[in-house]
């Protein structure tokens, strides 16, 4: 093995960059040299690359984003996407390929190993933790303790203007940090997609928190919440190449609505971008560490078309095909904590 390429796709996750500095710094301990590819599989497609080796990748570990950057392109929608990925393959001179990525990013790696024997090892990132092959994915952590400490923050003021604060939080379908950031900062609401809603009993919850005596309220709503009768919020026409639509805006709807039929004065926030940004946790940076010598681990041993994963606390090798394709939702333990507390 002499050379590993290496790409970071789809929405950036805290965590990226430790990934990055693991499979490096094994590779190059067992000497082997690492190319970057920069933006996602347009990278490796246009052959924009980066070498990365000690000195390069020694600081990065607290660094937010991914110094290889990202993107959400899909080859198998580009023109000759997939024949110039397998050029480029041979032109860099590579043996095997880690690709770090979420449910898109690693079914594009399934595709390629099954159609094309492309001898790739995926690494899975999402701050939505929607993988179902792995129990945790790195980011989630980051973005769930940057939720938490915005959540706290707008506790101060909503509780000085006795108001209901309408707090929107990411995760596409899936609503792990919501719940997580519910659980964590108590609030009194938490709607997540798993479990369609309804604004009048929404209301209902908050006018009974208030006849308890509670002089405010915090309400959170993941991006992908929908209502009963099947509406989802979204912000732009169209989908990504990969078919996905872009959530949001359900926040400021429904703090109208809340105050509209309650007579309770009500804002919203919509956490957005802030809950990808920003320093990985000590949890994330280890997570993604044990990922990426997991990864070259695998790579060096030409163990292809396989994922790893955190099952438990250890850190496993599975079918790619098996990691990709299932979205991992929130479970009956964490509903029955949002019902228990938050409703
Ligand atoms: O998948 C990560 C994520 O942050 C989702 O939670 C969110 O819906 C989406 O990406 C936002 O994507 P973009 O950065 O393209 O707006």
């Amino acid at each position: 093995m002499k050379r590993i390429g290496i790409l970071t796709g789809g929405g950036d996750a805290p965590g990226l960059n430790a990934v990055i500095r693991a499979v490096t710094r094994k590779a190059n301990n067992a000497n082997c040299e690492v190319l970057g590819f920069q933006e996602g599989w347009k990278g490796l497609i246009e052959g924009i690359t980066m070498p990365l080796d000690w000195s390069n990748t020694d600081s990065i570990l607290p660094l937010g984003g991914t110094i290889l950057g990202s993107s959400r392109t899909n080859p198998f929608k580009r023109e000759s996407g997939v024949e110039r990925i397998l050029e480029n393959f041979r032109r860099f001179d590579l043996d095997a390929f880690v690709a770090v990525g979420g449910d898109d990013t690693l079914g594009v790696a399934d595709r390629l190993y099954r159609e094309q024997a492309f001898p790739v090892v995926g690494v899975p990132k999402t701050i939505d933790n929607d993988l179902s092959a792995t129990d945790y994915t790195f980011g989630y952590d980051t973005a769930v303790n940057a939720a938490v400490r915005a959540i706290d923050a707008l506790t101060t003021t909503a509780q000085a203007h006795r108001r209901v604060m309408v707090v929107e939080i990411m995760g596409r379908h899936a609503g792990w940090i919501a719940a997580g950031a519910g659980i964590a900062s108590g609030a009194d609401v938490c709607l997540v997609p798993e479990r369609p809603f309804s604004i009048e009993e929404v209301c209902e919850a908050l006018k009974a928190n208030r006849a308890r005596g509670k002089m405010y309220n915090i309400v959170v709503v993941a991006e992908g919440a929908t209502l009963k009768e099947g509406h989802t919020m979204t912000q732009a026409e169209g989908t990504d190449e990969f078919g996905h639509v872009r959530l949001g805006g359900i926040a400021p709807a429904l703090a109208r609505e809340i105050e509209r039929r309650t007579g309770l004065e009500a804002r919203h926030v919509i956490l957005g971008h802030l809950q990808r940004g920003g320093s990985p946790t000590a949890f994330d940076r280890i997570l993604g560490t044990r990922f990426g010598l997991k990864a070259c681990e695998l790579a060096l041993a030409g163990d292809f078309g396989k994922m790893v994963a955190l099952r438990g606390n250890s850190i496993e090798a599975v079918p790619l095909s098996e990691a990709v394709g299932e979205m991992k939702k929130l479970g009956e333990e964490y509903l029955a904590i949002i019902d228990e507390f938050t409703r």
